[in-house]
Order: structure tokens, then sequence, then C-alpha cells
């Protein structure tokens, strides 16, 4: 029976250690992405592909998320009160969203545990995993994408972008076949973060993945991989092996990632995204001009 697909997780458990001090208290997922929490823009982008049901896979610290995607009483009245209606809105538009429930991870042993965490919450369905380090931009189309062609498949659809061979060890690197439409590919294997020069191919797994319920059962077969963490890209690798839940295919994204991972993409992900917005881009891009003509 093929499925609708309306749950989306959030894995959300990291320590955020790139980022510390700002993450000592608080989730790297609540860092600012211009004016907006980085998790929010990965809700909305789950909202607007139809998942209005969201389970973030929590660790410590996660106050501040719950906070997040909960009502702010006193805020909303002193705003209301003010009869300042656009704050209101903004304040109000992330306990709207979605229907967003919460799971703790307990040991942080990886991506493939953390999702594991999501089986009683999931049941028999197939359901999409967003990680909040990767940004995708509102204006083209990725997971709406995914979703069709898993529906149409039933199989599990990964998210592949072409990369630089040096930037490969960052990334579960694909191995795959052309599948007769265009940007969907068959994926026949898969490596987490093969070592520098060893990656079998270009194209590299991004932060969205469309599964299959299959993967409980796989991931809880699952050993420690690369830093002795339960990895879904190894998972994902049984499946396209066996063929198993009608298998992998990929989405190749030729659209605007911007990833908020490390320090300097998280720099530039806020100048991107400040410069494209209406309110800021106007003031930023002058500025900007001038300061970068007066560098050496
Ligand atoms: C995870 C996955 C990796 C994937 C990446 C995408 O790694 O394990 O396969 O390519 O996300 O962002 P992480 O970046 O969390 O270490």
């Amino acid at each position: 029976m093929a499925f609708h697909i309306t749950k989306a997780v959030i894995p959300a458990a990291g320590l955020g250690t790139r980022f510390l001090p700002a993450t000592k208290a608080m989730p790297k997922e609540m860092l600012p992405v211009v004016d907006k929490p980085a998790i929010q823009y990965v809700v909305e982008e789950a909202v607007a592909a139809g998942l209005t049901d969201v389970l973030m896979i929590t660790g410590r610290n996660k106050n501040a998320l719950e906070n997040h995607f909960d009502r702010a009483t006193e805020l909303e009245s002193t705003l209301a009160q003010k009869g300042d209606t656009d704050k209101l809105s903004k304040v109000e538009y992330s306990n709207t969203l979605a229907d967003v429930h919460y799971v703790r991870q307990g040991d942080p042993r990886g991506l493939g545990h953390a999702v594991l965490r999501a089986k009683m919450h999931v049941g028999h369905e197939p359901f999409a995993v967003l990680l909040g380090d990767d940004l995708i931009d509102a204006r083209d189309v990725l997971l709406s994408r995914m979703i069709e062609e898993a529906e149409s498949r039933t199989a599990t659809v990964i998210a592949l972008l072409e990369v630089e061979p040096e930037a490969a060890h960052l990334y579960g690197i694909a191995t795959v076949e052309e599948t007769g439409t265009d940007d969907v590919v068959r994926v026949t294997g898969l490596v987490e973060k093969p070592p520098t020069g060893s990656a079998p191919s270009n194209f590299a797994v991004i932060g969205r993945y469309v599964l299959q319920p299959e993967i409980f059962e796989v991931l809880e077969q699952t050993p420690p991989g690369k830093g002795d963490e339960i990895q879904l890209t190894d998972a994902l690798q049984t499946l396209a092996r066996t063929g198993q839940a009608g298998g992998v295919y990929g989405v190749v994204f030729r659209g605007r990632r911007y990833d908020t991972g490390d320090r300097l993409d998280y720099i530039k992900a806020i100048v991107q995204l400040a410069l494209d917005r209406e309110d800021l881009g106007v003031g930023l891009k002058p500025w900007l001009q001038e300061f970068v003509a007066g560098l050496d």
C-alpha cells in the first residue's frame, strides 16, 4: 500500500562543539541565521513539502528548542498591548507552523542511532529526515521532488549534490547509475566520509532523506562504523546493495544550499541570505561592496 508521507524527523541532539562557547547552554540549532533560528528554516521547509508532523530528536539543552515552537504568552500579550502586530505574528508563527514532538536521543551514538529513536513515533510509514546543518533555499525545490519519487517508486530517496573532490571526505558519497530521468539516479553504493582521494564519485549526500520504515530494522542490525558511530549511510548502503525496500534512488539537487555546520560556512550563509532579503539587502549590498573594495 502506498503511503502519503506526512512525518518529518529532525535530529537535533548534536553538541555543536564547533560553535562553542555559543552552544554551551543552547543547542546549535537555535543559532540565528539572519534573524531566525536555523531550525525554523528546516521546519518551514518540511511544512512547505506537506510534512506537518515533526519529530525532533533532542539532547541536553533542549529547552530553548521547545520554547521556540511553543506559545510565549507574556511576550505575545506585551506585543498585543503595544499593537505591534508585525512582531506578534513573527512570535506566533513558529508555534502554529507544525505539530512538533520531541524524543531524547540519550546516548549520542551517531546519526543512525538518532533516526532509530524515531521508530515508535513514525511506525510503519515512510518519512523524511532533515538535517539542520543543511539549509535549502526556499525558492528551490528538493524535498517535495524527493517525496514524489519515493511515493511513485516506493523506495528510499536521498539528496545528492555534486561536490569538488577535495570536499568529498566531509560527506557520505554515492556510486550511481542513470535512470533515464534527468534529476534522478539509482544509488548502487554508499560510503561514509571516504578518505581524501578515495571517493568513488563526486555525488555527496546532503541532509535530506525520504526513508522507508524498513530502515529501522536495518539500523538495528548496523554495527558502529566511521567514528565508532551508527551511521545512517551504512544502513542505506545495505539497502542499496540488497535492493531491499525498493532500493535507493538519489535526487540530484542543483539549487541553492547553505551549510551552517561550521563557522565559516555559517557566516557565508548569513551574508548570502541577508543580501537576498528585501528589508536588509538594500542596506547590506552597498556596504559590502565598499567593504570588499577596501580589502587588500
Ligand atoms: C551527515 C551524514 C553524511 C552527510 C552529511 C550531510 O554527516 O553522516 O553522510 O553527507 O550529514 O550534511 P555530518 O555532517 O552530520 O557529520
